[in-house]
């Protein structure tokens, strides 16, 4: 389905050729994908990417993370409601929650007799999510590699409490993403450009100098050609996004994890 050279996809993203890329396959050009084919993705497949999930670095071993399938039609329906009524939520074959789970390790520990007293600080919040992001990018880049396609979902962060209550999470997990998986339905979503390699690619120490680029000319091409609003800049548009009052409801987290004793110092 993602039809891209990886030269062409470097294009794409960066609106610039390049000499000597390596083959990286599919790499570059991934896209989120949310239309999906009615069509099932086997379980058997799915175990081999979850398998691949498990496969990513873990901080220390310890594997602070869970996955939640949920293919049943009404859960699924309300983890939607939960989080911003998303078509690709609805419709999509599979639907992960990928869950911090700082739940696991103190109850195996404890058989050991040992609390882990110390899974209320900032660090296990911050080891937590990245173990969830890295395993969950890793199935994602084994389901590209299939011809697969997916689209994160933070908006299972909307309402904690809530998707906490349908997957019955346990003290001491909550969702930090979710993930649709299916087969993409058209070639109707396209590459979009990033940053220029210049704005993130810092050699050797950080030069605040380096700034965006040409990034707002480009993805105002961007949105010009997906039939966006090509006015605002992705610098405006962005900067709205980190408004306090546009966080779809994410301003709880703070006392969310408080009441669940996480990040406490
Ligand atoms: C953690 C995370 C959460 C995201 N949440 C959503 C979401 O709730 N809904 C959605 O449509 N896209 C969501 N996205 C997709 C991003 O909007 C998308 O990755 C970004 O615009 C770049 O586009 P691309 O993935 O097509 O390259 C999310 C992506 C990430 C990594």
């Amino acid at each position: 389905m993602f039809a891209e050279s990886p030269a062409e996809a470097f294009r794409l993203r960066f609106g610039q050729e390049t000499d000597g890329l390596p083959d990286l396959g599919r790499f570059l050009n991934h896209r989120s994908v949310r239309h999906y084919l009615d069509k099932d993705v086997p379980r058997e497949t799915v175990a081999g990417l979850v398998a691949a999930a498990q496969s990513a670095a873990t901080s220390s071993n310890l594997q602070l993370y869970s996955i939640v399938s949920v293919r049943e039609p009404d859960l699924r329906q309300q983890i939607n409601a939960a989080s911003g009524d998303q078509r690709a939520i609805a419709e999509c074959p599979w639907f992960f929650a990928f869950v911090v789970d700082l739940h696991r390790i103190r109850l195996a520990a404890l058989e050991h007799g040992e609390p882990c007293a110390g899974l209320d600080l900032v660090e296990f919040l911050i080891m937590g999510a990245v173990d969830a992001a890295l395993a969950a990018e890793r199935m994602v880049c084994a389901a590209e590699s299939l011809g697969l396609g997916i689209c994160y979902i933070g908006g299972l962060r909307n309402n904690p409490d809530q998707i906490n209550q349908l997957l019955q999470l346990p003290n001491g997990c909550f969702g930090v993403f979710g993930l649709c998986l299916g087969w993409p339905a058209s070639d109707a979503d396209h590459i979009k450009p990033r940053l220029p390699q210049a704005s993130v690619w810092h050699e050797e120490a950080y030069d605040p100098a380096h700034g965006i680029g040409d990034y707002d000319e480009r993805m105002a091409a961007f949105y010009a050609q997906e039939g966006l609003n090509a006015n605002a800049a992705w610098s405006e548009r962005s900067g709205k996004r980190c408004r306090p009052d546009r966080q779809s409801g994410r301003e709880v987290w703070l006392d969310f994890l408080h009441r669940h004793g996480i990040a406490m110092r």
